[in-house]
């Protein structure tokens, strides 16, 4: 069963790197979720020095340190104009972080940094919202104001094609809203303030990725229409990936978003595919199978506890596509 529409979805994969689902730890939270980033250590001897850095795009900070010598112990909640305030917890035992109450702009790279060791962490926040069809979306910049030297352009699509533009420096603003045979014509907002852009009445022609150049950096939103579809429960479902094969030079990501976890990811380059199915507690242990050459996913003797929104996602260098959003709902035999 397809559904007309009818639920859009935006999220910010703002400044998503790739390898780390593979590599590196990747933790995808919810705005105002806590998460704590483990040092890995279970104490600390007396020559130790940690160091937390935050690096995102060209901006890059020391947050906290940890002296031990010195005894002493610091969270520079200030940096970064202020960002970080009140929100840094250090543990004085073990040296982990915890960020609590995230917003978009803690997305980025987390690095620890002692004498002997290097442990990385990716945080991501997707800020997922749900609308209807005739809504207005608003995807915000997250500026406060523009700098004089602020170019901010947006872009549509699979061609990431301009759809609007602010020029400080020519002090100019404008809205391409005649592209793309029109869909976007008489619904696009530019905030003369901020950037952000609203997008009014929306329609499914409307869903794709959106990204937000500042100064040339990127920033994604995505818009998603999920399908719909009912599945018995005891029933094994496979959801498509949109695609027929699994093509090099990309990476391709399965999401339960619902609670916002990665499921299943293939990275074609190293031939790893991986599902996580230790996550929500088991939830899905042992019931999910990944065709290698479609990448589609496969939910075995489903249960109501499988119910909720997948999203099949590829990366490519900066470009995020959307390959396929369900909506799965499980009834009683
Ligand atoms: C794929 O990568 C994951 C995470 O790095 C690793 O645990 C797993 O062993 C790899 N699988 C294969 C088949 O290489
Ligand atoms: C470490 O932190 C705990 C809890 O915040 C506190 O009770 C304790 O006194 C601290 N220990 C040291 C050595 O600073
Ligand atoms: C910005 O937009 C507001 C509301 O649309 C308008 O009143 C104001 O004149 C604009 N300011 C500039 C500098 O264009
Ligand atoms: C919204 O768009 C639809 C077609 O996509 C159009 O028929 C309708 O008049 C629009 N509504 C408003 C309030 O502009
Ligand atoms: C299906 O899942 C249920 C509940 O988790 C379990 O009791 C049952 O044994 C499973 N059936 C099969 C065939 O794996």
């Amino acid at each position: 069963m397809r559904e007309m529409a009818i639920k859009l979805v935006l999220f910010c994969l703002c400044f998503w790197r790739l390898d780390d689902v593979f590599g590196q730890e990747t933790k995808l939270m919810k705005p105002g979720d806590s998460v704590t980033l483990n040092s890995g250590l279970t104490e600390m001897k007396d020559d130790d020095q940690i160091q937390w850095m935050f690096r995102s795009g060209k901006e890059n900070a020391l947050i906290a340190e940890i002296n031990v010598r010195a005894d002493s112990m610091t969270v520079y909640e200030d940096v970064l104009d202020g960002r970080f305030r009140n929100r840094l917890k250090l543990n004085n035992q073990t040296g982990s972080l915890t960020i609590t109450n995230s917003r978009n702009e803690h997305t980025g790279l987390y690095e620890l940094l002692t004498k002997s060791v290097m442990k990385r962490f990716f945080l991501s926040i997707i800020d997922e919202i749900s609308m209807k069809e005739g809504d207005s979306v608003t995807l915000n910049s997250d500026l406060t104001e523009m700098k004089d030297d602020n170019v901010i352009q947006w872009r549509f699509g699979n061609e990431n094609t301009l759809i609007a533009e602010i020029n400080k420096q020519t002090d100019s603003m404008t809205v391409y809203d005649d592209v793309l045979d029109g869909r976007f014509r008489n619904r696009l907002k530019l905030n003369n303030q901020t950037g952000s852009l609203t997008i009014t009445n929306t329609t499914t022609e409307h869903a794709g990725a959106y990204e937000l150049d500042i100064n040339n950096e990127k920033k994604r939103f995505l818009l998603a229409v999920y399908d719909e579809i009912s599945v018995k429960e005891g029933d094994s479902l496979t959801i498509n990936s949109g695609r027929t094969e699994i093509t090099t030079g990309e990476m391709f990501f399965w999401l339960y978003m619902n609670e916002i976890t990665f499921i299943a990811g293939i990275n074609p380059w190293v031939n790893n595919i991986t599902v996580y199915d230790d996550v929500l507690d088991g939830r899905f242990r042992d019931r999910l199978k990944l065709d290698y050459q479609t990448g589609s996913l496969t939910i075995t003797n489903i249960t109501t506890q499988h119910a909720g929104r997948y999203v099949f996602l590829t990366e490519r260098g900066p470009i995020i596509r959307l390959l396929e959003a369900l909506s799965v709902s499980v009834y009683g035999e």
